[in-house]
């Protein structure tokens, strides 16, 4: 039985290092931010500012925002579905990466052949 507990405690804390190892893990971290990338523009720098760019905005703002689109305390047509697939955790990891980002222009596509 003590054996078991055990066991069971050591399981339990390798379970709670590696999720703080991945929170904290930088490329988890932009990996979540890219999911925005395709609107926002590649770090959060959109082209001509449709929609929005995200670089460079206020953490808190940021977090705060997602989280209203998710509660649907702020009207939207596309975020409010997308701010449902975060947990909070994830919601602050993502406005701390853009909020880290220096505010510039979305670097300019390749021109055509
Ligand atoms: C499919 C395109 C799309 C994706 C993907 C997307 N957004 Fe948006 N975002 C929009 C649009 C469009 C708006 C304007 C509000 C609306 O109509 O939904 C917006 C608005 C916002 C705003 C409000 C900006 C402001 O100035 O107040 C924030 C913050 C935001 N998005 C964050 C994010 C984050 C963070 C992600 C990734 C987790 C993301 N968006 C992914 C399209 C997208």
């Amino acid at each position: 039985m003590l054996k078991t507990t055990t066991l069971f405690a050591v399981g339990l804390a390798g379970c709670v290092w590696t999720h703080a190892a991945t929170a904290a893990d930088p490329s988890y971290t932009r990996s979540l931010a890219a999911t925005c990338f395709t609107c926002h523009g590649t770090d959060g720098r959109s082209v001509d500012g449709v929609p929005p760019s995200l670089a460079g905005l206020n953490r808190d703002y940021l977090l705060k925002q997602m989280q209203d689109f998710r509660d649907g305390k702020r009207p939207a047509t596309i975020m409010h579905q997308h701010a449902k697939g975060y947990t909070d955790e994830q919601l602050a990891l993502i406005a701390g990466y853009f909020a880290a980002v220096s505010p510039g222009r979305a670097a300019a596509a390749p021109a055509p052949r």
